[in-house]
């Protein structure tokens, strides 16, 4: 039986965000959410099971990590060994093409490469539902990863928390602009930021009231085809996500991403389809359609503050490889995991 697997996955970024949990067990998000997993950005990661092994251990980005990281990823090899009844500690190496942990979804396409190279590493039989479920309970956000093109994920009361996809990459052409803020690692991780905002936000419930139809609505515009009307709903749902944590003392804008914020609405004013939206991270995301693009992206290269711009598209599922060199197999939704 094979003990080693490769598996990337794309970072997504979600339009109707998530922010919240629901009470209980499993990591299970207080609201819906809808995103589109991005090519242009990957995560690829390594898992061997050996039983010579101690204790787990994980290299990103060719740094040794100990404390949280390894802790996190461990609670999810944990889970793998139990159902795949196996003892053997892991070693994990991981490279993220972009910067990690400043909300550029680094989590997102980590714990979706993990749990997919973690599952087929140890001969576990799971459909790609399943493989989401297992990255969910460690970062919901990275549910929706295993996933390619516009992919849900359910949340709010009863909901348990699946991904599945809505349309593929294909069903709208749109760029999404990633406007590089900074290198440096975020202070206040996104699981803190909606906890703390979940306690002290005045808007909390207010968010929970609207967040829902945003996304019913966002839904709709995207299986309509309807870029702008989506892209419109989108950043509605990053403004109303970021005033609520804001309100709570939770800041994850900077200088730079407000400028970036100004320069796609001078855009929007000067007749161009651009919306923004932003994450757990300074870095601002320019929605734009692909005929747009060119121009979006040198605008956006000139404002002061943005390091780089890096231009992504709709990306496919997260799926296996043969060797890290490898482009990958696609990993049908449907198909097993083997
Ligand atoms: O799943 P996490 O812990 O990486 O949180 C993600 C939170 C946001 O990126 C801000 C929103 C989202 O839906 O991805």
């Amino acid at each position: 039986m094979s003990r080693v697997a490769t598996a990337i996955a794309h970072p997504n970024i979600a339009l109707a965000k998530y922010w919240g949990k629901r009470e209980g067990e499993g990591n299970v998000p207080a609201v819906p959410s809808l995103s589109v997993t991005l090519a242009g950005m990957t995560t690829t990661t390594t898992v061997r099971f050996d039983a010579s092994l101690a204790s787990d251990e994980l290299v990103l980005g060719g740094q040794k990590q100990v404390g949280r990281p390894l802790e996190r990823a461990s609670a999810l090899l944990d889970t793998v060994r139990a159902h795949a009844k196996i003892d053997a500690r892991a070693h994990v190496v991981s490279h993220n093409d972009f910067p990690t942990a400043s909300g550029l979804a680094s989590s997102a396409s980590g714990f979706a490469a993990l749990a997919l190279a973690a599952c087929r590493a140890a001969s576990l039989d799971w459909d790609a539902a399943r493989v989401s479920q297992l990255a969910r309970a460690s970062s919901a956000s990275a549910a929706r990863s295993l996933f390619g093109g516009f992919v849900a994920l359910d949340g709010g009361d009863g909901a348990l928390g699946v991904a599945s996809p809505v349309v593929g990459p294909e069903a709208l052409d749109v760029r999404v602009l990633v406007c590089v803020a900074t290198e440096r690692a975020k202070t206040t991780s996104s699981t803190d930021g909606m906890l703390f905002t979940q306690r002290e936000s005045p808007y909390y419930r207010a968010w929970l009231d609207e967040a829902p139809r945003t996304f019913a609505r966002l839904k709709s515009a995207i299986l309509e085809g309807d870029v702008r009307a989506a892209f419109e709903l989108a950043e509605k749902s990053a403004l109303a996500m970021h005033a609520c944590a804001m309100a709570a003392g939770v800041i994850y804008v900077s200088g730079v991403t407000l400028a970036a914020l100004s320069e796609v609405r001078a855009m929007r004013a000067d007749g161009l389809v651009t919306y923004a939206t932003m994450d757990a991270g300074p870095h601002l995301k320019c929605l734009v359609p692909t005929s747009h693009a060119d121009v979006a992206k040198e605008r956006l290269a000139r404002v002061p503050g943005v390091l780089r711009v890096l231009e992504t598209r709709p990306g496919d599922a997260a799926r296996i490889v043969e060797t890290p060199s490898d482009t990958g197999r696609a990993f049908d939704a449907s198909a097993e995991v083997r």
